[in-house]
């Protein structure tokens, strides 16, 4: 496979919602962010998901989708480091969405537990489309399409990396046999060297003979550690293991992103749902005004009264905003009843206005020139499609649709 490493890369996706919050920031961006120097990363614009749900009016979706982008890019998110498109613009997710839809069990689509609770939540839309269900396969072909081995998502998208690994599975054992694997396979395991090949060969037999599924660890590890094979030859060692054939799409995992460290105003998670929101890019006086009217500990009825930090939302703006000599100010303070809420609040006030205007700063000349943004995205959509393309070459050549 041609010089892609599943481990190194990272692949997400994000519904085009229009402009962000600081739940996402804090919650998912900055998340993003560090691993943009750490990976190979895909952001991209999930516009045809948006459609599974929004297929009634579909006129916002553009605005939308340049107003996330420029939140995408304040954050810090790096054109340079990260490729960042839009998923209409790449049409190879509709061919490998359609070839996967060949050979996926329609059951393994409705067990996906989003299927029925979205349907039940969103019950004032009709979702018993063909492309409602189908979307989580959609998004296993956004992943597999770039084979990526990691996938940051939040818990409520787990099971769809679920079900990617089960295709993922399914196809590479339907279509995952070439004719000489074996062949192939015994000599890729020769180029390991003298002692790697044994311990290689003794691993595989303990486990498919006597399912020793520590054996089958150990030889996947012994596999990675390999420095002088091709990945063609390692993703073949990777197949024989299990009996299976060649990987052509390998399975990813999801990088679970840590439960919202960062609460709506009224402590709740931040949602715009719930209207508890500050945007990514809000103007000062409405930051201000929203924190200051923001609910305290209730115990706290007059100045006098102490408080416990952990019954109160600014605590938690505390936990994300202030460092340790801050936090002990506030923490005593208020169990003392030695500061008032409105003081607490204040510091808290000042770091979000400071992370704001640094926010605005990266985001204006992209306000300015929302042509920048077309011209990263349509970059970002001639790399992906470059990706992309070497995907679907190998699909198409197993599955005998590649016509040389
Ligand atoms: N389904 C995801 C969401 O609603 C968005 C998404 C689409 C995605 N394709 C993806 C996330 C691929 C990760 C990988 O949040
Ligand atoms: Fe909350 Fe601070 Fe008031 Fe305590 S003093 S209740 S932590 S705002």
């Amino acid at each position: 496979m041609s010089g892609v490493d599943p481990s190194q890369r990272v692949l997400s996706g994000m519904r085009p919602t229009g402009r962000l919050h600081l739940g996402h920031y804090h919650g998912v961006l900055k998340n993003w962010v560090r691993l943009q120097h750490e990976y190979e990363c895909f952001f991209f614009v999930a516009d045809w998901h948006a459609l599974t749900t929004h297929y009634q009016d579909t006129r916002g979706i553009e605005q939308s989708t340049t107003d996330m982008v420029i939140d995408w890019l304040a954050a810090g998110i790096n054109p340079g480091s990260a490729t960042l498109f839009i998923q209409s613009q790449v049409v190879a997710h509709a061919e490998l969405h359609l070839l996967l839809s060949m050979m996926t069990p329609l059951g393994w689509l409705e067990r996906v537990p989003s299927y029925k609770d979205q349907q039940e939540k969103l019950s004032d839309r009709d979702l018993t489309t063909y492309g409602f269900l189908g979307y989580p396969l959609l998004q296993s072909a956004d992943i597999l399409l770039y084979r990526a081995g990691l996938v940051p998502v939040g818990a409520d998208q787990v099971a769809h990396i679920e079900i990617t690994r089960e295709v993922a599975r399914r196809f590479n054992h339907i279509y995952g046999r070439e004719p000489d694997f074996e062949e192939l396979a015994e000599s890729a395991c020769d180029k390991m060297g003298k002692k790697s090949a044994k311990l290689y060969r003794a691993l595989r037999k303990a486990y498919l003979e006597t399912g020793d599924q520590d054996g089958l660890l150990r030889a996947q590890a012994l596999v990675k550690e390999q420095q002088n094979i091709t990945l063609a030859d390692r993703e073949r060692l990777i197949g024989y293991l299990e009996g299976t054939g060649k990987v052509i799409l390998p399975e990813p995992q999801a990088l679970l992103t840590e439960a919202a460290k960062m609460p709506g105003l009224d402590g709740q998670k931040m949602s715009k749902s719930y209207g508890n929101t500050i945007g990514l890019r809000e103007d000062r006086d409405s930051v201000v005004t929203k924190i200051k009217r923001m609910p305290t500990d209730p115990a706290r009825v007059r100045l006098s009264d102490p408080g416990t930090p952990e019954k109160c939302p600014v605590w938690q703006f505390h936990e994300v905003y202030s460092d340790v000599d801050t936090k002990a100010w506030a923490r005593e303070g208020c169990m003392s009843a030695g500061i008032g809420c409105l003081e607490c609040k204040q510091p808290v006030i000042d770091a979000v206005l400071i992370e704001q205007d640094q926010l605005i700063a990266r985001a204006a000349p992209y306000e300015e020139n929302p042509d920048m943004v077309r011209s990263i995205l349509l970059e970002g959509a001639e790399k992906a499609e470059d990706d992309a393309r070497q995907t679907l070459q190998e699909v198409r050549l197993a599955m005998g649709l590649s016509y040389r």
